[in-house]
């Protein structure tokens, strides 16, 4: 393993699923100033190892660690740890503006809480106006703070998927998980994520690591600097782009799975209904 102990470690991580093997001894680091990508073709088991970084699945075998120390996810207490999320969809609250949205993102963490003010109950001006006022800071670094009041709904998907974005940074995360954010997008939006998320762990503000699960091999490329590859609930290659991209396993992985489903003739099939556990 790495020398570093900073930032995210899975060590030997496994997850079963009755007989299915969902994850095997998978190791991974995400140190603090890095984006980490992880593919595989469908079923490798990305979104497993995303689950258990987020406390909604746990292994049966191995451990996590976050700057050295045991790290036992749960999804309620993600916020304080330092680690945000954004869902596979989009998940905003339609009944709130998108400013109001990204609020509640901040207040997660924030013992003053939010969920006064939604009620319509009382609480201080002050700490109003500093959460909306940062709020808009974080809208506004993504471009979006022109849609600051707009319902949710009345937006482009891709707008939506900013804003999104926009409420999981809000809570100031050390660690950023993201699952396919490029889902649903197209390759303009895609190119203007991906410059977003390189930027993450630089930013002079709140910088933010990131472990991208991604389908989108472009992206994942693009924005990477260790990409783990799964394949079957192993780890079959890691290294930086430039490695990855020349694997023959990592490959030879994908061309398997484009045979399995039919050879659509797209070594990355996105929106693939089944799990190559499903099909074999
Ligand atoms: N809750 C579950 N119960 C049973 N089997 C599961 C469960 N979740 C995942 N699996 C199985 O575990 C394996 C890994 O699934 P996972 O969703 O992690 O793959 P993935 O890499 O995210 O695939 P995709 O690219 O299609 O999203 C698959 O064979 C899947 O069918
Ligand atoms: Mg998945």
């Amino acid at each position: 393993m790495a020398m570093t102990e900073h930032g995210l470690a899975m060590h030997g991580i496994g997850v079963r699923f009755g007989g299915l093997t969902a994850l095997d001894g998978v190791s991974l680091q995400v140190p603090p100033d890095q984006v980490v990508g992880v593919i595989g073709p469908n079923g490798a088991g990305k979104t497993t190892l995303f689950n258990v970084v987020c406390g909604l699945v746990e292994p049966a075998a191995g451990a996590l660690t976050l700057d050295g120390r045991p790290l036992r996810p749960r999804p309620h207490r993600l916020t304080r740890l330092g680690i945000a999320r954004t869902l596979q969809g989009v998940g905003l609250f339609a009944g709130l503006t998108v400013l109001e949205n990204v609020m509640v993102g901040a207040t997660n963490s924030a013992r003053a809480g939010f969920a006064p003010a939604l009620l319509g109950l009382p609480r201080s001006d002050r700490d109003e106006r500093r959460l909306r006022a940062h709020a808009l800071t974080i809208l506004d670094g993504l471009g979006v703070a022109d849609q600051a009041g707009a319902a949710p709904g009345t937006l482009p998907f891709a707008v939506r998927k900013r804003v999104a974005l926009a409420r999981a940074l809000a809570s100031r995360p050390r660690l950023l998980l993201l699952d396919e954010p490029a889902g649903g997008l197209g390759a303009e939006d895609i190119e203007a994520l991906g410059e977003l998320i390189r930027d993450l762990p630089h930013r002079v503000e709140h910088p933010c690591a990131v472990l991208l699960v991604e389908h989108h091999m472009d992206l994942v490329m693009a924005v990477c600097d260790q990409i783990v590859v799964l394949d079957f609930g192993r780890v079959i290659a890691a290294g930086p782009p430039e490695v990855i991209r020349d694997d023959p396993r990592v490959t030879e992985a994908y061309l398997g799975a484009t045979v399995e489903q039919s050879g659509a003739g797209t070594p990355t099939p996105d929106g693939a209904e089944a799990g190559r556990g499903a099909t074999a």
